[in-house]
């Protein structure tokens, strides 16, 4: 890993400048297909709900990872779920990744969390990845289309 990629907690959008919500944004953008406004990026996840942490470099942002934590009903302490975890393509098999998960799970145990949860797309890489981070498989995921 790189010395020079560094984290940086997003939680509160004022503590943020301009060109990093900016590229922030970008990132998202890239990684969902959607164009969502800045302002609605502000306002969706930097809301309080929602735990960001992004990847820095210097100054530039280069990956981001989205959690939430879920308290459960039919437990005692609460999980982490990752709802998007993305590194810019030209920052890849630099260990920015795996950064960011050591630092979700860092947060997790902070919190006195149980565990952390992701449902990812079955793209054999992403899988691969999970599980050199220590991920396992854990529930199979059914579904059933109502449209
Ligand atoms: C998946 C993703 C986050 C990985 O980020 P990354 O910074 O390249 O990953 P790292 O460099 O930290 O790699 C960590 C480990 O995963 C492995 N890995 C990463 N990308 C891999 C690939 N394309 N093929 C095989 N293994 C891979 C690395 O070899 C490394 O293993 P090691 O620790 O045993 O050496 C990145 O490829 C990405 O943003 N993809 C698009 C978005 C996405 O699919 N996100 C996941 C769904 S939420």
């Amino acid at each position: 890993m790189e010395k020079m990629y560094s984290c940086r907690y997003a939680t509160n959008s004022a503590s943020l400048e301009e060109n990093i919500i900016q590229k922030t944004c970008e990132l998202w953008n890239t990684f969902n297909g959607s164009s969502l406004s800045k302002d609605d990026f502000i306002k969706r996840i930097l809301n309080g709900r929602y735990e960001l942490i992004l990847a820095m470099k210097d100054l530039d942002v280069v990956g981001f990872v989205l959690n939430e934590l879920v308290s459960s009903p039919l437990r005692v302490s609460s999980s982490i779920e990752i709802w998007a975890l993305y590194v810019s393509e030209n920052h890849r098999k630099k260990g920015v990744g795996k950064m960011l998960l050591e630092e979700v799970s860092s947060f997790g145990k902070n919190c006195d969390c149980f565990d952390i949860h992701v449902s990812s797309d079955i793209k054999p890489y992403v899988i691969n990845f999970y599980r050199s981070c220590g991920y396992s498989n854990y529930a199979i995921r059914m579904r059933k289309g109502l449209k």
